[in-house]
């Protein structure tokens, strides 16, 4: 054989930057001298998402999904990193999100920048910067993404999480508010979890300001029995000593004046208006005198949604513990200021987010105390097959079943039939399809009954449609069962 030399090219010169060889960051030097390499693990506060949670993320994602599509909220999408400022201007110093817990870094052109604590202030950014005050109103969207802020972790509190998030730029009518507190509402309706929503008005900054005095001259007479924190907060951002969850100002907090006291004629009657419409649509609230909300941008309603579920104690130490019944699922409220705050035209506004990890601990707690099933997309056919060439048109049919809503678990690592049956019996799979070499020749499939054992010979060419009549009722109670 005529043995033909490979071209080879040029040996093109290194650039010359790359002459001397970078320094291994310290963790790389590691492998390099030999010792055991380093495992990496999570960073504080932050988690993973596994398959095993699949199950809740989707039923959430799909509630969420439908909600929009039913309510006409369009789909925005507004990046992690934005100017510091925004934050800073919306969510407003002095709130724990800005002075304590965003990640805050300077980007490599020096300027600074932030990963979003919040998505609101990014998309009202997006509505001025988009001119689409200038559209047709009300501006409705929901996105759903991930956040940050450097909190303590504990259960359903991470440095990473999730919110699904509906707005309404563009519209001050108490219809709006209602409309986004049924939302809220119907989102853990539909997933079968009870919540109900703790709901109070916060008026206009004139309201406020008047109120605020009264809560000053109140507070410090009281400074004794205070935190350390609350002791700042006075003269720091009096509001937000509503906020403070210390046991030892529960009981300053509860003796307080209420804000809803101080409120004028047209904001109560506003708020009035707002409950009218819960009470019309049946949705369980409790008025919160106290409920301030932890960011500084709401004007009149604010609201928050927690579970009715009774606590369970939670387990020590554990991430599956379920979120205190202290911690909101999500929360919102108007903010009709917040366009005029950015620098854009006056734009009324409301909206609400709901913590995706926080109503996940919910959902599952729930669904384990209640024995009641999170529709799982679980198998229904477990597609087994012995030897190469059955491998191979197992592959190609397993590919022609795409889009039939056939859903099939397979392991072409198992080998033996034996071995293969019982990961489908451990699957709980209804029925099980058998390929063989005689099977590949013969253009047939075998397809076993696993409750009967009996088994049936069968066209490969009339797989699909044998399987969507054996799988007709098991279709039909999962569209009846199906939580979302
Ligand atoms: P927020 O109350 O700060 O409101 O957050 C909404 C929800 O996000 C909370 O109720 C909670 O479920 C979840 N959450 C907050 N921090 C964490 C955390 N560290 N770990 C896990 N979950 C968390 C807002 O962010 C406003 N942008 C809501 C809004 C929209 N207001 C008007 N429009």
């Amino acid at each position: 054989m005529k043995k033909t030399k490979m071209k080879t090219s040029k040996p093109s010169k290194a650039p010359k930057a790359d002459k001397k060889p970078a320094p291994a960051p310290a963790d790389l030097n590691v492998a390099v001298s030999g010792k055991p390499k380093k495992t990496y693990a999570l960073i504080r506060g932050m988690h993973d998402i596994l398959p095993k949670d699949e199950k809740y993320w989707k039923a959430l994602y799909h509630a969420a999904e439908k909600l929009a599509e039913h309510f006409q909220y369009g789909r925005i999408d507004t990046p992690i990193l934005e100017e510091v400022g925004l934050f800073i201007r919306s969510v407003g110093r002095g709130t724990d999100i800005v002075d304590k817990e965003m990640y805050v870094f300077e980007d490599r052109d020096g300027s600074k920048v932030a990963l979003r604590p919040e998505p609101t202030a990014s998309i009202m950014r997006a509505y001025i910067q988009h001119g689409i005050w200038n559209m047709p109103q009300p501006f409705k969207v929901w996105t759903w993404a991930p956040m940050f802020r450097h909190d303590r972790p504990q259960a359903g509190r991470y440095r990473q999480f999730h919110q699904v998030d509906f707005e309404t730029i563009g519209a001050k009518d108490p219809a709006v508010d209602a409309e986004l507190i049924l939302v809220a509402y119907n989102f853990f309706q539909d997933l079968g979890l009870p919540v109900e929503i703790h709901i109070n008005s916060l008026g206009t900054p004139e309201d406020r300001e008047r109120y605020i005095a009264e809560l000053v001259t109140y507070y410090r007479s009281k400074r004794s029995y205070l935190c350390e924190d609350c002791r700042q907060r006075i003269t720091k951002n009096p509001l937000r000593l509503l906020d403070c969850k210390e046991p030892q100002c529960q009981p300053v907090k509860e003796a307080a004046p209420q804000l809803i006291d101080w409120l004028e004629e047209s904001s109560k009657s506003f708020f009035m208006k707002v409950l009218e419409y819960l009470d019309e649509l049946s949705i369980p609230y409790i008025l919160s005198p106290y409920l301030v909300r932890g960011l500084d941008y709401y004007t009149h309603t604010v609201f928050e949604v927690y579970t009715v579920v009774p606590e369970m104690p939670p387990k020590e130490g554990s991430a599956q513990a379920p979120p205190s019944a202290q911690s909101a699922l999500g929360g919102g409220g108007r903010y009709d200021l917040l366009a005029e705050d950015l620098g854009g035209k006056p734009a009324p506004a409301a909206g609400f987010g709901i913590g995706i990890e926080r109503a996940v601990l919910a959902l599952k707690h729930y669904a384990e105390t209640n024995k009641v099933k999170v529709p799982s997309p679980a198998p229904h056919i477990f597609f087994a097959e012995l030897g190469d060439d059955a491998k191979r048109r197992a592959l190609r049919l397993i590919n022609q079943l795409r889009g039939t809503g056939i859903r099939l678990a397979f392991n072409f690592l198992k080998g033996s039939l034996k071995n293969q049956l019982e990961l489908a019996n451990n699957l709980k799979v209804p029925y099980v399809v058998i390929l063989g070499q005689k099977e590949v020749q013969d253009e047939t499939i075998i397809l076993r009954d696993m409750e009967s054992g009996v088994q049936e010979i069968i066209d490969q060419k009339k797989l699909e449609a044998t399987l969507k009549k054996k799988l007709a009722s098991a279709f039909e109670t999962e569209s009846v069962s199906a939580v979302v």
